[in-house]
């Protein structure tokens, strides 16, 4: 053992809640005097694990076994597991995997840091089981990114970022503020609400702190972020401040250009929140806005809350309130009892939207929940048939959104540098639209351009990207 080698790495799995916590597990260990290490080097690899399908779960334990392989020559070499298979799993992971020391629960992370100290160091043997759920929203200290400029920084200096597995990361410029914890909803296919615990929300002055704090560090884009964040406010933890009125004082922060939100289910979005897309220009024109299926009767079996009616309605009155307001989803397919009548509703129901993206998925079963014990489930066969139909319908809707846009006018948050692959043409920046979407301009090189707005007109719409022209310099 050698205490003195405190090098680790992390693997981030699952939606933007694991990023999010990744992401400052990186930033406290660096303040607790951790460096990063490649996953063969490290003295501590950290795993964090989403468990919402079958597939994922899979991967932590084929990682883990692949992990186990690596490294056999650094000494005190262990593992940490945590998120949401770690929730769920808990203690039998040590038994599985020997080199796993620490598991760690989705609201335990703010514990992990001190908690590997004392691993390191041998004050604490080992193994441990942080697998509590909190009664509310447990503050952490911040640990903000560095300053634009900084050692550190997004951008070409790389490397707040945690590495990653197929999380999703906060880009330069941007940052995911986290508003709430769990979720009360228990759709009848989601494992969620067992592994995240109950809705707690964050108080709203905590919130308006973080956002301020990072405004002032230059982050230009705030996206809140919860699995539910319509109903944020509403549980026992909320300090009486509503979702819509969160928005509007997050939007009057100086310095916040752009604010994004997700994820938003259809059944509480309120008509002052549909409102605020008409009144608040830092909301940006887009909204993630889960569907799953285009059925009535699926979506009761789902116990989702609404109906196609009541879905169209919100998306009527989103557009009235921001016409242009690029709509993206969540599908499911295969739902237990889904017939292919059912399947075409949900076919139907992309078109009458015309989402400019979604993410799809076949269901699967999740122990625990409600849809395991339903009848009439459906062939893997025919999921994978019917996923692949969804997914080409979808191609030809992103490609009908994105050639809208030509001609169009645009602002990008520059996020990356790409060169041509044969070192030829202009250099390219990769950024996003208001909308989300992914735009290339070629752009003379530069540091310092990560993070900055440009003005852009759309000259060209490739499959899942535009390229623009730059109108001015970035700002
Ligand atoms: N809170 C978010 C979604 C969280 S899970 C919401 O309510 O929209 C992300 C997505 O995973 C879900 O929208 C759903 O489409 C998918 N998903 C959840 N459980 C699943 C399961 N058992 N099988 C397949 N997909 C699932
Ligand atoms: Fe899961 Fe439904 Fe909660 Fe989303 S709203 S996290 S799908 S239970
Ligand atoms: Fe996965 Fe947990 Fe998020 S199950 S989707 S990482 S809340």
């Amino acid at each position: 053992m050698n205490p003195e080698n405190k090098t680790f790495h992390i693997l981030t799995f699952g939606c933007q809640m694991n990023a999010h916590d990744s992401d400052w597990l990186g930033r406290a260990l660096g303040a607790h005097g951790w460096t990063r290490a490649p996953e063969d080097r490290a003295r501590v690899v950290l795993v964090n694990t989403c468990s919402v399908r079958e597939k994922p779960e899979r991967k932590v334990y084929d990682l883990l076994g692949r992990l186990s392989r690596l490294g056999a020559d650094v000494p005190g070499r262990f593992f940490a597991v945590g998120g949401c298979v770690a929730q769920q799993v808990g203690r039998g992971f040590f038994e599985r995997y020997p080199l796993v020391r620490l598991v760690f629960g989705t609201d335990q992370t703010a514990r992990v840091p001190r908690a590997l100290d004392a691993l390191a160091s041998g004050a604490e043997p080992g193994p441990l089981a942080l697998l509590d759920f909190e009664s509310a929203f447990l503050p952490r200290a911040l640990h903000l990114p560095a300053l634009a400029g900084e050692p550190g920084a997004g951008g070409e200096q790389g490397a707040v970022q945690p590495e990653t597995g197929d999380a999703a990361l906060a880009r330069p410029g941007q940052a995911f503020v986290s508003i709430m914890q769990g979720c009360d909803n228990f759709c009848a296919y989601c494992i969620v609400p067992y592994v995240r615990g109950r809705q707690k929300s964050r108080p709203a002055a905590d919130v308006l702190a973080e956002v301020r704090a990072l405004a002032l560090r230059g982050v230009r884009e705030m996206t809140l972020l919860g699995q539910n964040v319509n109903s944020y406010g509403l549980d026992r933890h909320g300090d009486g401040t509503g979702f819509a009125a969160l928005l509007r004082q997050v939007c009057a922060v100086d310095g916040v250009t752009r604010v994004r939100f997700t994820t938003s289910h259809p059944k509480d979005l309120a008509p002052e929140v549909v409102e605020a897309f008409g009144t608040l220009p830092q909301l940006c024109p887009a909204l993630h806005l889960p569907l799953q299926a285009g059925s009535d009767r699926v979506l009761a079996a789902m116990g989702r809350g609404y109906d196609m009616r009541r879905y169209l309605d919100l998306v009527a009155a989103l557009r009235a309130a921001r016409p242009g307001i690029a709509l993206t989803t969540d599908l499911m397919v295969g739902f237990p009892g889904e017939t292919e009548d059912d399947f075409r509703q949900t076919l139907e129901a992309m078109r009458a939207v015309g989402y400019e993206s979604s993410f799809s998925f076949a269901y699967s079963d999740r122990p625990g929940t409600r849809s395991v014990d339903m009848a009439h489930k459906i062939a893997q066969a025919e999921k994978l048939d019917r996923l692949a139909r969804l997914q080409a319908l979808q191609e030809e809707l992103t490609a009908r959104a994105l050639a809208a846009r030509v001609g169009e006018r645009a602002v990008v948050l520059l996020e990356a540098e790409s060169r041509r692959q044969d070192g030829r043409g202009p250099v390219a920046w990769r950024g996003r639209d208001e909308g989300g979407r992914v735009v290339n301009v070629p752009l003379g090189g530069g540091s310092g351009r990560a993070g900055r707005l440009l003005d852009v007109k759309v000259v060209q719409a490739k499959k899942h990207s535009l390229r623009g022209e730059a109108v001015g310099e970035p700002w």
